[in-house]
């Protein structure tokens, strides 16, 4: 017994050792570029939930920030979101009271001439956007970084009305901002090698991890997310509570289960995702999801989604201990859907190795740090316990735990199947 587990400390310590080094990897992109200079003065367009979090983010972190939307109304909660922000983070008014005046209402975008770094934050409407950027295309710096926190548009279709197609960049910031360390950089074909590389290191100067991603849909985390999310909701849809999918989930080191995340994340931005990706890898709608939302039980913020909530905490019924035969489908379930879209993400070069897939999958997604990322997890169970696993999931459940390993062939551009 003492010999076993000291080979799990010893395999725990290893992979806790590799998350580090993960960290490392992430912060060296941000040395690829040659130029020093730091940003000054980011400017932000949309001041909802994520653009406001994004300027309280940056101002925290010592950046001139000036913020844009249509009106000044829509900008009041983003400041007292900010304040509530610097003084958890600094106790002091005083001291709040300075970060707060480093961001600037700009209704009217004055800042766009001055900024080092632009980013837009607005509804995720591609006219919208592209009409912005044409606009700041023809005001910024030569030399600003042009990022979009777009969640799902591909890049290749908002930079179509720039001039320089070569300026665009995806700088994805994950909700809640002052809380995830991953940003994801994302280069669309056109986007030059200078204009990511100075966005690794704008990313590393406010304090994030940046993560190198191709422009394909979901990218790499949302799209890993999607599929674990999915069989979560058909998990509900069978009928496992959600205190015991959770449970399972947290018991394998998952930062939080998945049916709480999905709640956090609210079940609207939840359905908003599935469809997207659904477009392009067409994966079917949970009924179960489009129910709760269709009754506006949208997670936490409105006291109800798949759990209750209380002074914004979920109520869990006690659960004493979970059948370890359900526990164990579970787990396998949702592991092996993610594991598979890791691997395919991989195959389409989404990111460029099965390092940088764990790296985001920890660092972006709360995956179990001890198991060393999803990539680790998969080469510690092994090729054949891995395929066995596959095919008996695909036995019970179908095409959506088929993957084709062998051939790199994609449909329409995407693989078809997760
Ligand atoms: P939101 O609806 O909370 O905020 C959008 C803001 O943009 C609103 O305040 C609106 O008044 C403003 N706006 C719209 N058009 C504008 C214009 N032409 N000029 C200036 N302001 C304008 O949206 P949210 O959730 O903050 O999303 C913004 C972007 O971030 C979207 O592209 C979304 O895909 C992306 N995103 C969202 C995440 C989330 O969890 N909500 C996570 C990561 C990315």
């Amino acid at each position: 017994v003492n010999s076993a587990l000291s080979l799990v400390e010893h395999d725990t310590a290893k992979n806790l050792i590799r998350v580090f080094f993960l960290q490392e990897k992430l912060k060296e992109f941000a040395k690829k570029s040659d130029s020093n200079q730091k940003a000054k003065h980011v400017h932000v367009i949309g001041a909802g939930t994520m653009g406001g979090d994004i300027a309280a983010w940056c101002a925290f972190k010592g950046l001139k920030v000036t913020l844009q939307d249509q009106s000044y109304e829509s900008i009041a909660p983003a400041l007292g979101r900010a304040y509530s922000l610097f003084k958890s983070k600094v106790k002091k008014d005083d001291l709040a009271n300075l970060m707060l005046d480093k961001i600037t209402p700009d209704v009217n975008g004055e800042g766009i001439k001055h900024a080092d770094v632009i980013i837009e934050a607005v509804f995720e409407d591609l006219k919208v956007k592209q009409d912005l950027f044409k606009k700041i295309e023809a005001q910024a710096k030569p030399d600003a970084i042009l990022a979009t926190n777009t969640s799902s548009i591909l890049l290749d279709e908002i930079n179509q009305v720039l001039n320089d197609k070569s300026r665009l960049v995806g700088i994805h910031f994950f909700n809640p901002v002052a809380k995830m360390m991953l940003i994801e950089v994302v280069k669309g074909e056109k986007t030059s090698e200078d204009v990511a590389n100075r966005s690794y290191a704008f990313v590393n100067q406010i304090s994030k991890l940046p993560l190198p991603v191709a422009s394909s849909p979901g990218f790499l985390v949302n799209r890993v997310l999607a599929a674990y999310m999915h069989e979560t909701f058909i998990l509900l849809s069978e009928g496992y509570s959600p205190e015991v999918i959770d449970k399972t989930m947290k018991n394998f080191g998952m930062a939080m289960g998945p049916v709480e995340m999905a709640d956090i994340v609210g079940l609207d931005i939840c359905l908003s995702v599935a469809k997207n990706i659904s477009k392009y890898y067409g994966e079917e709608i949970p009924e179960i999801l489009q129910n709760k939302v269709n009754q506006k039980q949208l997670g936490k913020k409105t006291g109800k989604g798949f759990h209750n909530y209380k002074n914004g905490k979920p109520v869990k019924a006690s659960i004493d201990s979970t059948k370890s035969q359900d526990s164990q489908n579970i787990e396998d379930r949702l592991v092996m859907r993610l594991i598979n879209v890791c691997i395919l993400s991989l195959k389409e070069n989404v990111v460029t190795s099965p390092e940088l897939i764990d790296a985001g999958l920890i660092f972006g997604a709360g995956f179990a740090p001890f198991r060393g990322g999803p990539m680790n997890y998969l080469s510690t169970m092994g090729e054949e316990k891995y395929r066995a696993k596959i095919a008996s999931l695909q036995k019970l459940y179908g095409k959506r735990f088929a993957i084709d390993l062998e051939s790199n062939e994609q449909r329409g551009g995407y693989a078809v199947n997760y």
